[in-house]
């Protein structure tokens, strides 16, 4: 028997597989997987998917562990133990818009993929927001006329600085993090455990 891991496919994905490279994993498999969704390692079975669906695997227990976004976690709160943060997928949560537009009267129009996170931030600050779910691309919203500003995640600023956005408020940081079924934590602890250690920041020395 060996772990099931589910991965996020994408930037999280290539960030993994050189954090386990660091540690001396088999990496191969996942290098060389073409368009496959599923591989299997020396240390454990792994499948990638988008990260929203990386959190309904390991909810349902089809997954044990998986690795997967911040964002994600706070966004949906998938019934999941949140075991510990990863040193990469580090990216900011930020309000953007156009340089110069400020609304001065009505409601503030928020373009996100994340309205949960958009609302629960902008609540404490005691204000109400007018929110227009996204599923990608946000950063047209503005520009077309769709929303005042965005609310989404800025990693290197790429693109908001080649679409002429600026970040007009930082709201927080967050990273990738490692999570677990609750059962499988409980059913499967030495087949996991050595595994989760070896994914904790503190096991590399050099
Ligand atoms: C994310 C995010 C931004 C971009 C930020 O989108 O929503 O659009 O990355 O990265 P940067 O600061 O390094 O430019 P993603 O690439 O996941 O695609 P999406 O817009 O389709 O969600």
């Amino acid at each position: 028997m060996k772990p099931v891991l589910a991965l996020t496919k994408g930037r999280v994905e290539k960030q993994f597989i050189q954090f386990l490279q660091e540690r001396d994993f088999d990496v191969a498999p996942l290098l060389d997987k073409g368009r496959k969704l599923q591989v299997e390692t020396d240390q454990f079975f792994a499948f990638f998917a988008k990260g929203i669906d990386v959190a309904t695997y390991v909810e349902h227990g089809i997954a044990d562990l998986g690795i997967v976004g911040e964002d994600i976690l706070m966004e949906i709160q998938p019934d999941v133990f949140d075991l510990l943060p990863l040193p990469f997928g580090k990216c900011r949560f930020a309000v953007a818009g156009e340089p110069h537009s400020n609304k001065a009267f009505g409601k503030q129009k928020i373009a996100t993929k994340y309205p949960n996170i958009t609302t629960n931030y902008f609540r404490k600050q005691g204000k109400s927001v007018d929110i227009v779910k996204l599923e990608g691309s946000v950063e047209l919203a503005p520009l077309l006329g769709l929303a005042d500003d965005i609310v989404d995640l800025v990693e290197t600023g790429n693109t908001l600085k080649e679409n002429g956005l600026v970040v007009k408020e930082e709201m927080f940081s967050i990273t990738a993090r490692c999570i677990a079924n609750r059962n499988s934590l409980k059913l499967k602890k030495a087949m996991l455990y050595p595994l989760i250690d070896s994914f904790k920041i503190e096991e590399v020395v050099r």
